[in-house]
């Protein structure tokens, strides 16, 4: 089954919409094969946005996303990658269509609530950096 990684990021996880998120989740389809919170310091944030290095925004992002507790999760289900990011809606909450997360719950083009692997090498490594075995 496919599979791409969905983070639940500083941001949402301070507002307390874990429950909504993993509930939107699991409303479409998705199986939860694996899950955990916990923080990421601020080289293994930089470790895992090193393909934005060059971007004038990776320092902002890395020190974001190393702010507070983050949540992190295995998605399944068919056409797993395009359908999270269907779920998500556009990186910048402004622009997010009603209805996906980052409309609902994004705050801007930086603190957007959640995150999602976009081609199958990226879920690949992506996977790999928060699941290991
Ligand atoms: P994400 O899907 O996690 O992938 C890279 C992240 O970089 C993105 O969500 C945003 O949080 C952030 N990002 C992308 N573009 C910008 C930008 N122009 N300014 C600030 N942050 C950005």
């Amino acid at each position: 089954m496919p599979k791409t990684l969905a983070i639940i990021k500083p941001d949402a996880v301070k507002k307390n919409v874990i429950g909504k998120i993993i509930t939107r989740i699991e409303d479409e389809g998705f199986k939860i094969a694996a899950m955990r919170q916990m923080r990421l310091s601020a080289d293994e944030a930089k470790a895992f946005y090193i393909v934005h290095k060059a971007k004038p925004f990776f320092q902002g992002l890395s020190a974001f996303m190393s702010s507070g507790p983050i949540v992190v999760l295995m998605l399944e289900r068919d056409d797993a990658i395009t359908r999270w990011r269907d779920v998500m809606g556009a990186t910048d909450p402004a622009k997010a269509a009603p209805g996906t997360l980052r409309h609902s719950f994004g705050f801007d083009i930086e603190r957007n609530a959640v995150h999602g692997s976009d081609a199958a090498e990226t879920a690949e490594w992506e996977l790999n950096f928060f699941f290991k075995s």
